[in-house]
């Protein structure tokens, strides 16, 4: 069926509002195509601009992508090297249509150990789009669950030392209100490509209640029919969040 006709088929009301993805499988991808890993990170790149035309065209409310781990960094030089060149691309290529979609790019990670220039990149693009109204699309980059909740305790630490707040203020939704995904929805559903059955230190926090969906597809395959197939799945699902059915 053709993309147009089944976003049609999506109803609205059965619709994950933050879909998380975690984009796997392009190194392979590429191997079993007799080509090198970078081919099959450059073909990631257009898949994901398509799934990101998918989500604006869903109305999507956020759309977090997982582009570089903070285990990325054991890769060889080479390919890391590569990486970073195809993200700096992709945010000068892509800025100005993401703006144009009115989408609301964030980042989350820790950035600091990027190139200046990517770091530069990063502010400009958020800066640009930061009164932007639609889908909220957040690039996961040097980014690890674990990290991102060693960051909240530590800055929750500070206030506690400081005497802004005592231990006991502490909740969930305190806490939440210090990581990078602050003020945006819990993830609705974790799609993974690639193969694999895990997390790989995504978003632990955001996915506790999260519909899991994992598909073989490498991720420059990764079609905006599977992705919709993911959210016809979805609304399939009895989500119970620990309470009983019906
Ligand atoms: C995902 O694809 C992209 C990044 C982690 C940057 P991989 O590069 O992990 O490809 P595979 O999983 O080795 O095939
Ligand atoms: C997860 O993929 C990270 C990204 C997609 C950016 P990896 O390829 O790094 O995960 P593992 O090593 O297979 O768990
Ligand atoms: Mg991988």
């Amino acid at each position: 069926m053709a993309t147009d006709d089944l976003l049609k088929k999506v109803d609205k009301s059965k619709m994950p509002r933050h879909v998380a993805i975690i984009m796997d499988g392009n190194g392979r991808c590429a191997n079993a195509l007799g080509l090198l890993r970078s081919a099959g990170h450059t073909a990631g790149v257009k898949t994901l601009k398509k799934i990101l035309t998918t989500a604006v065209n869903l109305k999507m409310e956020a759309l977090t992508v997982y582009a570089f781990s903070t285990e990325n960094w054991k890769r060889p030089f080479a390919e890391v090297d590569f990486l970073m060149h195809l993200f700096s691309e992709y945010l000068e290529k892509e800025k100005l249509e993401m703006h144009a979609n009115n989408v609301r790019l964030r980042f989350l990670g820790r950035t600091e150990d990027f190139s200046p220039l990517i770091q530069s990149q990063i502010q400009s693009a958020t800066e640009l789009m930061k009164n932007n109204t639609g889908v909220k699309f957040n690039i996961a980059a040097d980014y690890g669950g674990q990290d991102e909740i060693v960051r909240a305790a530590q800055k929750l630490a500070r206030k506690v030392a400081s005497g802004e707040i005592s231990a006991d203020d502490i909740t969930p939704n305190v806490f939440e209100d210090e990581l990078d995904t602050v003020g945006q929805p819990p993830v609705d559903l974790l799609i993974r490509t690639g193969g694999d059955f895990r997390i790989s230190n995504f978003l632990l926090w955001q996915t506790a209640y999260a519909e899991l969906y994992f598909t073989k597809t490498n991720f420059p395959e990764f079609t905006p029919e599977e992705f919709i197939g993911a959210l016809l799945d979805f609304g399939k699902r009895d989500r119970r969040f620990g309470g009983i059915v019906g």
